[in-house]
């Protein structure tokens, strides 16, 4: 009983304060893959991917092994960190009291995405989000329906997918003609028009999505091919995906009359520190810092690896992530930035 009253009376405080403290989002959401789990996958079985065991985490306080994929913090860290949190929202399978809501959470999963069929073991796209609709109706339950609809159309819905539904379809079909592509890439926009509108029924307002990267040039790619360069195949998917789940929010607007949305375009944020690496601190962005073989980018990172001693100038800390500093600047354009974020930054 106690517990259920503090839970009441914190929203409430909440809710009553929010006129002098506009400017911050009651709670922020996260939902995804790799780029954006904080430890849900700690809590699943094999073969859901884990990144808890050294050296994910070297840089981290404590340089302690979360779970994230990276040598320290990840984007939702600065992004809750830039809204005004004392810390990222908490991984959804890590919850024991109903009060660790209140300022979101993350549901994301290494591995997963849009489609079910991508990722086995982890927790999908659509599984995130019908675990958010669980989170909401129990809102509703403890503060009503009101308080807890004013405080979700507050908060900040942040996804980043379908990554790993592209490598995916190129890991078992290989590069395949227009027509066989282009059905593809309209089935994953289909499938994330499903689960944005299911967000917003459940009384989501504010999206943030992340929009594919230069996924044919991250180093398990340039690992297998011949020469060493990027896979344009892969880049041409990650481009019309990006480019048909930016239409995608423009025309959501239309039906869904409240919705408001941030498209980070993180696939030209990338060309756009490759173009002037020297600029922004980074020196090597071919090698991954942490893993074996080939740019390091034959096998993933672990207490086994190869592993660089300066992680602020690598482009990429293993085969598939970016390290903390490209976290750091991506999250930053995200946030205060204009030019890679569009309609508007997500401040
Ligand atoms: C995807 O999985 C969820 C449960 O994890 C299930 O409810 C849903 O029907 C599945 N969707 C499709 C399209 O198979
Ligand atoms: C929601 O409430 C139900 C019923 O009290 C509980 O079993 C469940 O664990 C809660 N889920 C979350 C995510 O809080
Ligand atoms: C709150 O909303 C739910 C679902 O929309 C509905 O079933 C329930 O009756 C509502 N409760 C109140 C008190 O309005
Ligand atoms: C494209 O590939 C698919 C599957 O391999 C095949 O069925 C189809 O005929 C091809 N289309 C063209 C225009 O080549
Ligand atoms: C990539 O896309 C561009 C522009 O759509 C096209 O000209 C090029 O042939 C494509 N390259 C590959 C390898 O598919
Ligand atoms: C993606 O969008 C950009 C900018 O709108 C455009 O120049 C480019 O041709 C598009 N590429 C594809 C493959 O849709």
């Amino acid at each position: 009983m106690e517990m259920k009253s503090y839970f009441i009376g914190t929203i409430l405080l909440l809710i009553i304060a929010a006129p002098s403290v506009a400017l911050t989002p009651p709670a922020l959401f996260v939902y995804g893959d790799s780029l954006v789990d904080v430890g849900n996958n700690n809590y699943l079985p094999d073969p859901a991917p884990k990144a808890n065991f050294p050296f994910h985490g070297i840089d981290y306080p404590g340089s302690i092994s979360t779970g994230r994929f990276g040598n320290g913090y990840i984007g939702p860290d600065y992004l809750a960190r830039y809204m005004g949190f004392l810390q990222s929202p908490p991984p959804y399978l890590s919850i024991t009291n109903e009060n660790q809501m209140l300022r979101g959470v993350n549901f994301a999963s290494a591995g997963s995405g849009i489609l079910n069929s991508t990722g086995e073991g982890t927790i999908s796209l659509e599984r995130q989000v019908m675990y958010f609709q669980e989170v909401a109706r129990n809102l509703s339950r403890r503060a009503g329906n009101l308080t807890a609809n004013k405080l979700l159309s507050k908060s900040i819905f942040c996804i980043s997918s379908g990554s790993n539904d592209i490598f995916a379809y190129f890991l078992a079909y290989g590069p395949q003609n227009k027509t066989t592509n282009d059905q593809f890439i309209a089935t994953l926009v289909k499938n994330l028009e499903i689960h944005l509108k299911t967000l917003y029924n459940s009384g989501g307002r504010k999206i943030v999505a992340l929009g594919t990267s230069v996924l044919g040039c991250i180093p398990i790619v340039r690992s297998q091919t011949p020469s060493g360069d990027c896979s344009k195949d892969l880049n041409n998917l990650s481009i019309q995906f990006k480019n048909e789940t930016r239409v995608l929010l423009q025309s959501l607007t239309s039906t869904l009359k409240e919705l408001t949305y941030s498209f980070v375009d993180a696939y030209e944020m990338a060309n756009e520190i490759a173009a002037n690496a020297r600029q922004y601190g980074f020196t090597e962005l071919t090698n991954a810092c942490c893993g074996m073989g080939r740019y390091n980018g034959e096998a993933p990172c672990t207490p086994n690896s190869n592993m660089c001693s300066n992680r602020c100038n690598h482009n990429s800390w293993d085969q598939y992530h970016p390290t903390q500093a490209i976290a750091e600047l991506v999250s930053q354009w995200s946030f205060y930035g204009s030019k890679y974020v569009s309609p508007m930054n997500i401040q």
